[in-house]
């Protein structure tokens, strides 16, 4: 058998490639980043042709570095920012509009609507999830009714919808050659769409949307060896590679930091920051804000369900610092400066740029920077904003003990923000527990690789993955028990002041 796995991970802000060995670790990599269109406020799209140009560059240049081929790769993952919304044409392979992306609330009124009626009491039931503008079916509605011929070439099936698992699978396995047109399990939870219990497309759900049947794809599990075919020869990978692994990219982090016991949980740091654990084998129904998502499927076996927080908005308030406040130069320079002042000098800073996600789930919030004084400068503010990261995550946190009942003792973390150690400590600090970063902090990846080498027999079991896995540093909570509780009650204030504001 060939000695390497391979893994897309195609995220929000770029597309990589990486190539892992039998011990998980890396052994070559290459990024490329895709625009982000901003056509008006609130609306998020990307080209999904940029996107398959750019997967197929960076798994050329992955292979190339490596000096590896096809035949070197045992299996091939595939992972993805999840909801985001393409819908193309099966005769010519062209999208009908850029896919809208997860960020995007142009479908606040589709949402709402939902949520007056009664029918969103059905999509929590069926579904998981609240209804909001952050999940698939809504996107496909707006697309269906706002893109000429659309409906009817979903209604006679030339029409293809699928997440970006969906569009990169069917490029890679050919495309208007026959490509295979399916999801995976994980990926198809945040549609709206999926029966959390019978893991089908629910005619019900679908009628809510007004969504064709004929223009979905396949459910597949997450781990499956015949289920995604194999990659056309003269793809980029230049060679036929077996397509096993699927997952959305939080589902693969949890994979990749092995959270494979119900109770375990990890917290992924990037534009947002994703929160899952892992419940077993039974759905868990939120009643803290939550939304219950499948974690993964193997094969025919029961799915592993999670509860998750999601938050939209973490590392791109840094961002948000860099491009629009022009404070800092960098991301890696809001640590120093906010390392200039001991504390957050009484400031708070709530980034609900397009509403809150969990566990408040309020589409009518707005960002707000509260409880500034003249003492206040740049540093309490870039501060301010690596304890909103941390304090989003202790809301997620606290509601997801309270729907579990399950206490973390430690936070396993991944992801970009991972890297800046004062904020890691900040997390300790502000949950009271323990923070853990693996050796190899690229979890979302090495989730879907793992996926796909279970499923050809690279790895043949889940505790060879969890020897794998490797503490690379602990952070552990210095505040004290007054301090903590303190500082939340003034993040609850703030956050209370960003509610109502949109009519
Ligand atoms: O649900 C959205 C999430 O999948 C996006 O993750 O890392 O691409 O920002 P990321």
């Amino acid at each position: 058998m060939a000695d390497f796995v391979g893994a897309v991970d195609q995220g929000t802000t770029s597309t990589r490639f990486m190539i892992f060995d039998h011990g998980g670790n890396e052994v070559a990599r290459h990024q490329l980043e895709h625009e982000q269109i901003l056509p008006q406020a609130g609306w998020v799209e990307h080209d999904p042709t940029e996107i398959w140009e750019r997967t197929r560059a960076v798994v050329q240049s992955g292979l190339n570095k490596a000096g590896l081929g096809a035949g070197d790769l045992a299996a091939l993952g595939i992972t993805n920012q999840r909801e985001t919304a393409v819908v193309w044409d099966r005769r010519t392979g062209r999208p009908y509009h850029n896919a809208i992306v997860w960020q995007d609330t142009r479908t606040d009124r589709i949402a709402s609507a939902l949520e007056r009626d009664g029918r969103g009491d059905v999509i929590r039931r069926k579904a998981g999830l609240p209804p909001a503008t952050y999940f698939s079916g809504g996107k496909v509605q707006w697309l269906l009714e706002n893109v000429d011929g659309l409906r009817a070439a979903a209604e006679s099936g030339d029409a293809l919808f699928g997440t970006i698992d969906s569009w990169l699978i069917w490029n890679l396995t050919g495309g208007t050659d026959g490509g295979v047109h399916v999801t995976d399990v994980t990926n198809a939870s945040r549609t709206m769409l999926m029966d959390l219990e019978t893991l089908d497309w629910d005619d019900e759900l679908l009628s809510f949307f007004g969504i064709p049947r004929r223009m979905l794809p396949a459910i597949r599990p997450s781990c499956d060896p015949a289920g995604y075919g194999t990659t056309r020869a003269d793809g980029p990978l230049g060679g036929e590679v077996t397509l096993s692994g699927a997952l959305g990219d939080q589902q693969a982090a949890t994979v990749g930091q092995v959270c494979f016991e119900p109770g375990q949980a990890k917290n992924t740091y990037g534009t947002g920051n994703f929160l899952l654990m892992n419940t077993g084998t039974e759905p868990v129904r939120s009643e803290h804000g939550l939304l219950t998502t499948v974690c993964y499927q193997v094969g025919g076996a029961k799915p592993v369900y999670a509860l998750e927080g999601s938050i939209a908005v973490t590392g791109s308030a840094v961002q948000w610092l860099r491009d629009q406040l022009g404070i800092i130069s960098g991301a890696a320079q809001s640590e120093n400066l906010a390392r200039q002042v001991p504390d957050n000098g009484g400031v708070y800073f709530v980034p609900a740029f397009s509403g809150l996600f969990a566990p408040y789930w309020r589409s009518d919030a707005r960002g707000a920077i509260v409880g500034l004084s003249r003492y206040n400068n740049n540093a309490h503010i870039a501060r301010a904003t690596l304890e909103a990261i941390c304090y989003q995550t202790r809301d997620v946190v606290e509601a997801m003990q309270q729907d579990s009942g399950v206490v973390l003792d430690v936070l396993r973390v991944d992801g970009g923000v991972t890297a800046n150690e004062l904020c890691m400590q900040i997390q300790a600090d502000i949950l009271g527990v323990p923070v853990s970063r693996p050796v190899v902090a690229e979890t979302t990846a090495l989730g879907a690789a793992y996926a796909a080498g279970m499923a050809v027999g690279f790895w043949k079991s889940t505790e060879e993955l969890v020897r794998n896995w490797n503490e690379d540093r602990r952070w552990l909570p210095q505040w004290s028990r007054e301090q903590r509780e303190e500082g939340y009650a003034g993040w609850k204030k703030a956050v209370a002041r960003t509610l109502d504001w949109v009519d």
